[in-house]
């Protein structure tokens, strides 16, 4: 307790904290844009691999409480840091730009304080299911049949989702202020960690941005990739039938999209 307490009253131990937590972050990223990007196969694959998901209780709220206190710490480490900084240095640089420098704070804070707002509209959109706030209705009628199993239709609830313009608006928005976070980010993070010299200096620039690049390509092709009809066009005409159904009929959707697909 004492050690933990320690780390988290000197500077250098919130800046460890902020890159591990942002660390695992950042590994989550990556492995949910692994997953999302199923939706471009046939629907059950990403239906699968979904239900597979949720068939994991145990795995999924231990990710799911592990993710919520890697994001705490990283906001409440952040916070912290940038108030220390501006405390020390409340001019901030001339170039306005290095690292550490209240300007990068501030730029950090606003585009992570989006980023959460898009996450917290996220999991109301596509983890609660909240009607309303789709621009479709009730996404809980979403279902399909697995393996004689009826689970949530997540292919229909992406493809409807994306339909919508301004959810489509709002995630680009927010996927624009994710590379903007990584681009910096990730680079501050291998600072911290100790990858400074001039040697790994520009292999991190170069890293940081890459990553960040090919992480705002995938996570963007998805929604435009929905909104220009590129992908799922048929399946979402049959979606939107089963949500103004009172009763759902899951294997009727299922049946009659692959007898399409057979045709
Ligand atoms: C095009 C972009 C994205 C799509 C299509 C997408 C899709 C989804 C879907 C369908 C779910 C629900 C999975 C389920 O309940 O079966 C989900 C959950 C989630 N997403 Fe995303 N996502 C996107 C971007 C992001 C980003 C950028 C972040 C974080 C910065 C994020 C964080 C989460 C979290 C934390 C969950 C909750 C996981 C859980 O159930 O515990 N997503 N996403």
């Amino acid at each position: 307790m004492n050690l933990i307490n320690r780390v988290w009253q000197s500077s250098l131990g919130k800046k460890y904290i902020m890159a591990l937590t942002g660390c695992a972050l950042f590994a989550f990223v990556i492995g949910h844009l692994l997953g999302n990007l199923q939706v471009f196969g046939q629907p059950e694959l990403i239906n699968t691999y979904a239900h597979f998901l949720k068939s994991k209780p145990v795995m999924v709220w231990g990710a799911r409480l592990g993710l919520l206190a890697c994001v705490g710490l990283h906001i409440a480490a952040a916070v912290t840091l940038a108030a220390l900084n501006k405390e020390a240095r409340p001019v901030g640089y001339a170039g306005g730009s290095a690292y550490g420098s209240t300007t990068r704070s501030r730029y950090m804070l606003v585009s992570g304080l989006v980023i959460l707002a898009f996450v917290v509209y996220h999991l109301a959109h596509f983890t609660a299911l909240l009607p309303g706030i789709n621009g479709h209705g009730d996404f809980r009628k979403l279902t399909t049949i697995l393996h004689g199993e009826s689970v949530p239709d997540v292919y229909a609830m992406m493809i409807l989702g994306f339909q919508v313009w301004w959810v489509t608006l709002f995630y680009l928005i927010a996927q624009g202020m994710l590379f903007m976070h990584l681009g910096h980010g990730l680079a501050a993070m291998f600072q911290s960690l100790g990858f400074r010299n001039h040697v790994w200096e520009p292999r991190v620039q170069s890293f940081a941005k890459v990553a960040s690049i090919a992480i705002f390509i995938g996570y963007t092709i998805i929604p435009v990739g929905i909104f220009m009809r590129v992908v799922g066009y048929d399946y979402a005409e049959k979606a939107k039938h089963q949500l103004t159904q009172t009763s759902p009929s899951p294997v009727a959707l299922v049946a009659e999209v692959n007898g399409k697909e057979k045709r």
